[in-house]
């Protein structure tokens, strides 16, 4: 079996799993615990996963990562994506209206946590770095910023695809204020016989 044979057979196999997970548990910390372990173990297959298939963006130019589309169902619930990223940059606090799970394949992606304080604005109250065998899980709610020094490719997984969430918040610190990401604009697509 070729690579992309295979990449593409691992990939199905754990969102078959992922889906079975959600349907029978729902969404909770702990459902999302365990679809954070699939992940995981859809990423310990690195040679499946590297920057030559999904390559970073060009040094230089605007923008620091390339988010690759690797599943979506049909009514665009169960998205899969392979962001690719240089390093050197971070976003804001953030929720994102639906669960979502980043696991790591290659680097190390530094994600902070944080509540909402009572003036409107966020308090961190933990981190996590983000590698090899390590992942994080949030519930729609959940609030974190993500923070990349150097190139790395990891896992990135929602509920519901990212063009259909029109509602993140996301925090403007030096404002303190909350704004709406705009759609994302630039998935490339890289499911198997469609791209
Ligand atoms: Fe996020």
């Amino acid at each position: 079996m070729d690579r992309t044979s295979e990449r593409t057979r691992e990939i199905d196999a754990a969102v078959a799993d992922i889906r079975v997970i959600e349907q029978h548990d729902g969404v909770t910390r702990e459902s999302l615990d365990k679809i954070k372990q699939r992940l995981i173990a859809l990423a310990a297959r690195p040679d499946l996963f590297t920057v030559a298939d999904f390559p970073p963006p060009e040094k230089g130019g605007k923008r620091f990562s390339c988010l690759y589309r690797i599943s979506e169902d049909a009514d665009h619930r169960f998205a899969l994506y392979a962001n690719s990223a240089l390093g050197g940059h971070g976003t804001p606090a953030h929720n994102h209206t639906t669960w979502a799970v980043i696991v790591g394949v290659t680097g190390e992606e530094l994600n902070r946590f944080y509540d909402r304080t009572s003036e409107g604005g966020v308090r961190e109250k933990g981190q996590s770095l983000v590698r090899q065998g390590s992942g994080v899980a949030f519930m729609p709610d959940d609030l974190h910023s993500i923070h990349m020094d150097a190139p790395l490719l990891n896992f990135h997984m929602y509920g519901l695809a990212l063009e259909q969430l029109h509602r993140r918040e996301f925090y403007r610190a030096a404002e303190n204020k909350w704004d709406i990401f705009p759609p994302h604009s630039d998935i490339r697509e890289a499911r198997a016989g469609r791209a």
